[in-house]
């Protein structure tokens, strides 16, 4: 499979006061054509800055200390944050969590997805105008035309998430990032949402970065997962391993805490403890502390890759 977006030794720190942490460390993947990669773990592990970092849009006081970017046969590393800012309008789509940070509250929606085809795809304001309608229609929104003329107050959280998904692929992107872009969402609009981007992912042959803190997202749409804790990878795969074999306490302590009835993993419940802080001093397992397998080597020494049948896996016990 060719590989659209290749992701190596990313490394993004963060200047405080006093202090320069590491938000993300050593983060690979690499996603094929029409695959779908998931990161999954808790709040706080670093999956929006792993995202913000790729598109270039990290803020003044973070940046990429080491590693490459690599997205078809452009090496975002060796681009300027605002180079990398174009192509992300036209060639990578990107969803965020909350619509109405994305979608500005004072022109109407038409108007907002015409804006990048006139300015990427270098339409006319007319083309652009029917277009947008299309793209409207082709996202599921029955009275495209009348919502074209709305404001985003006058729309509902899942049909704003429709309007940001109509912008993502108005370009027709070959990568789609989307990041929680159904956490806002009640259970019934979230399937919807999610069945959407599938069937366009499927139909358009693009690729997919998904991230999201539930498992139950993740088991519907991925091929690969990739899970993260404090800012690392601690276990990639695909879906069927991580699901049916994960071998790292903290993956498998995530699909737990999913499979309680009417949980999500945004807090793990089950396991004591809390995501170390970026800069907290730690000299083994990032996870030890909150491990039930935890040996003393564990506590003193950072464990290497492990792999086994199809996983990679960072812990000593896998
Ligand atoms: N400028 C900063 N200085 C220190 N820590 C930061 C800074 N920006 C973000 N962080 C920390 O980076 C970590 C990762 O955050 P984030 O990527 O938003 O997590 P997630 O999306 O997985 O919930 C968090 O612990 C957050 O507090
Ligand atoms: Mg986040």
């Amino acid at each position: 499979m060719k590989e659209v977006l290749i992701v190596e030794k990313l490394h993004i720190m963060a200047r405080d006061k006093n202090e320069t942490v590491t938000i993300v460390e050593d983060v690979s993947f690499s996603i094929g054509e029409k695959e779908i990669l998931s990161i999954v773990g808790e709040s706080g592990c670093g999956k929006s800055m792993t995202a913000l970092g790729l598109i270039g849009l990290l803020k003044k006081n973070q940046y990429i200390s080491e590693g490459a970017i690599l997205f078809k046969d452009k090496n975002f590393t060796d681009m300027t944050a605002s180079d990398i800012r174009k192509i992300c309008g036209k060639d990578i789509g990107i969803i965020f969590q909350e619509p109405m940070m994305s979608l500005n509250p004072f022109f109407k929606i038409g108007k907002q997805i015409e804006e990048p085809l006139v300015q990427h795809l270098k339409m006319s304001k007319k083309e652009a105008r029917k277009r947008s309608v299309e793209l409207l229609e082709e996202v599921g929104i029955h009275d495209a035309s009348k919502v074209a003329k709305s404001y985003s107050h006058e729309l509902s959280g899942g049909m704003k998430q429709r309007v940001l998904i109509a912008i993502a692929i108005s370009c027709n992107p070959s990568l789609i990032i989307a990041d929680e872009p159904t956490t806002a969402l009640d259970v019934i609009i979230q399937a919807q949402i999610l069945d959407l981007l599938k069937k366009l992912i499927f139909e358009r042959e693009m690729s997919l970065l998904l991230i999201s803190h539930d498992f139950g997202v993740i088991s519907q749409m991925a091929d690969k997962v990739a899970v993260m804790y404090a800012g690392e990878i601690i276990e990639i795969g695909t879906i069927d391993k991580i699901m049916s074999y994960p071998k790292h306490p903290y993956t498998k302590a995530l699909l737990q805490a999913a499979n309680e009835i009417n949980t999500n993993c945004s807090r793990l419940s089950i396991i004591e403890g809390n995501v170390p802080r970026p800069g907290d001093l730690i000299n083994g397992c990032k996870f030890a502390n909150r491990c039930y397998k935890k040996e003393n080597k564990c506590m003193k020494e950072k464990p290497h890759w492990y792999y086994h049948d199809g996983l990679k896996t960072k812990c000593w016990y896998a």
